[in-house]
């Protein structure tokens, strides 16, 4: 798949990692669209990357219904569907057992709706979408890439310091 001829929806993508993509695809003649729920960064976003290579989609991506139809909106301004990329997340990392009390499951529960259910909700909506591209030459009708963290192979401990800001280790 050529850089240029991508037409890729971005989750997460006013800011951070999904920013980061859609800086990148919009440089080499990609569009974007970007789901995404802060409003004044999806603005600015857009007047950044041009208002003819990217627009922004109010989308939370635990909304299956939402996402679905901001998916068919995203492909009409695209011109076509062939790249995901989801970077939508929240830090939802904690301990199981605070010095306080347990964690609370509305607290586990927030994270997995976003970080792996939004995620699942975005895939198989765009893939319902994909599945009607022509394929190319090497047989793809489109491209889901999900964003993962290697907390997930090296659990912190509970003995270590209390990790830094978000803000500090995000771009
Ligand atoms: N930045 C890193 O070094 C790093 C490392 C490992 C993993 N990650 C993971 O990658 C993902 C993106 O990281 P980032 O640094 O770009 O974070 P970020 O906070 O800069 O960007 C995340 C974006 O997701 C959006 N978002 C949050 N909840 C949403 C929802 N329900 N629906 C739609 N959008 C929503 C936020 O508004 C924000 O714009 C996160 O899940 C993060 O945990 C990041």
């Amino acid at each position: 798949m050529q850089l240029s001829s991508v037409r890729a929806v971005i989750t997460g993508g006013v800011s951070g990692l999904g920013l980061g993509v859609a800086r990148f695809l919009v440089a080499h003649g990609g569009k974007v669209a970007l789901f995404d729920l802060n409003d004044e960064k999806g603005a600015a976003a857009v007047a950044e990357l041009g208002a003819d290579n990217a627009r922004y989609f109010t989308t939370n991506v635990t909304d299956e219904a939402g996402v679905a139809a901001n998916l068919g909106a995203a492909k009409a301004f695209l011109g076509g569907l062939n790249v995901v990329m989801n970077c939508a997340g929240i830090l939802g990392a904690g301990r199981v057992l605070g010095r306080e009390a347990a964690m609370p499951l509305a607290n586990f529960q927030t994270t997995v709706m976003v970080n792996l259910v939004g995620s699942f909700n975005v895939a198989k909506a765009a893939a319902e979408l994909m599945q009607h591209n022509e394929a190319n030459a090497a047989g793809e009708r489109g491209v889901i890439i999900n964003t993962a963290s290697v907390a997930a192979y090296e659990a912190r401990s509970a003995r270590l310091p209390t990790p830094p800001p978000r803000a500090a280790w995000s771009a």
